[in-house]
């Protein structure tokens, strides 16, 4: 069962070129609900904007090797590591979920694609993506999600933002019980294509589109640093460093000339919740 394509047994009740048909559509409803999305939330303009006044405030010009630095860190961090998140639980299961949804679709629409294929090493691979991001999710559903973990909620409330966890955990699930249970057109290959038509198509109400939008976001975030713009927040000083002691004469008025350490502030507490 973990060897064989699932999809290839189908084409006997389901022409092969229905379903990449509805890949194809699925496609460009991700495309069309992310577009929609940018035009509502404006985020597109506001991004441009923002990044247009940063720069008038910059200190310093960044070059375009430093941008391919900053560029490939993001790649590496951000992306493809879930660096953003600093609470070890939710990187983790951010990295499971991310990576076995990449998994799953990579490999559903390979097998679509090329239904001669006898490779078994697809049918195992879409069988992983499929429990890694089962069981990423369902950790971040139960145990994980703000709600639940900081503000004491109960898991079963539900909300629009959900529509995203909700249907990527419905589409896993289907898929892997409709596998489970021999495949072919069952009313468990009913559920799984019904889940994964709302998590494609419902791109413009759910949080689908981040994926495009974090990475934009942790770019400029960097970039903001390295010109010095810094959203007009000011720099962190060394208070026993004279020249900031000259600058800020309060600082050793009250504190002294060697003021202590105040600790991590902020990150005194190790990130739990967020
Ligand atoms: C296949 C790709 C991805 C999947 C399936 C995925 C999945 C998720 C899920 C399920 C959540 C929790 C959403 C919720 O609160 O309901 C989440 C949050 C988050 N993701 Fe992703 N993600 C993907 C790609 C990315 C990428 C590429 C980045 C960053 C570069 C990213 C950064 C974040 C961050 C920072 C959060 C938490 C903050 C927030 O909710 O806004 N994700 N992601």
């Amino acid at each position: 069962m973990f060897t064989s394509n699932p999809f290839a047994a189908l084409s006997a009740s389901i022409p092969t070129v229905y379903m990449q048909g509805y890949i194809v559509v699925m496609i460009l409803l991700v495309m069309g609900g992310t577009i929609l999305d940018m035009l509502h939330k404006k985020s597109a303009q506001y991004f441009f904007e923002n990044a247009k006044k940063a720069k008038k405030s910059a200190k310093r010009s960044v070059g375009g090797g430093e941008k391919i630095a900053i560029a490939t860190s993001v790649l590496v961090k951000e992306v493809l590591t879930s660096g953003e998140f600093d609470n070890p639980r939710r990187r983790l299961s951010h990295l499971l979920t991310m990576w076995g949804t990449i998994i799953f679709i990579v490999t559903t629409a390979i097998m679509i694609f090329s239904p001669s294929s006898t490779s078994t090493l697809l049918p195992q691979l879409w069988h992983i993506g499929a429990l890694m991001l089962a069981v990423g999710g369902y950790w971040f559903w139960f145990a994980i999600r703000v709600d639940v973990a900081a503000e004491g909620l109960s898991w079963f409330r539900l909300e629009r933002a959900d529509l995203f966890i909700l249907s990527l955990l419905a589409t896993s699930t289907f898929a892997l019980i409709w596998s489970f249970t021999g495949g072919g057109l069952t009313v468990f290959f009913a559920l799984f294509i019904l889940s994964s038509t709302v998590l494609f198509g419902g791109v413009y109400w759910s949080k689908f589109a981040h994926m495009f939008f974090k990475p934009a976001a942790a770019y400029q975030k960097k970039i903001i640093m390295a010109d010095g713009s810094r959203e007009n927040l000011p720099p962190d000083y060394d208070l026993t460093d004279p020249e900031v002691q000259r600058k800020f004469p309060d600082v050793p008025m009250y504190m002294g000339k060697n003021p202590p350490n105040m600790g991590l502030c902020i990150k005194a507490e190790r990130a739990n919740h967020y």
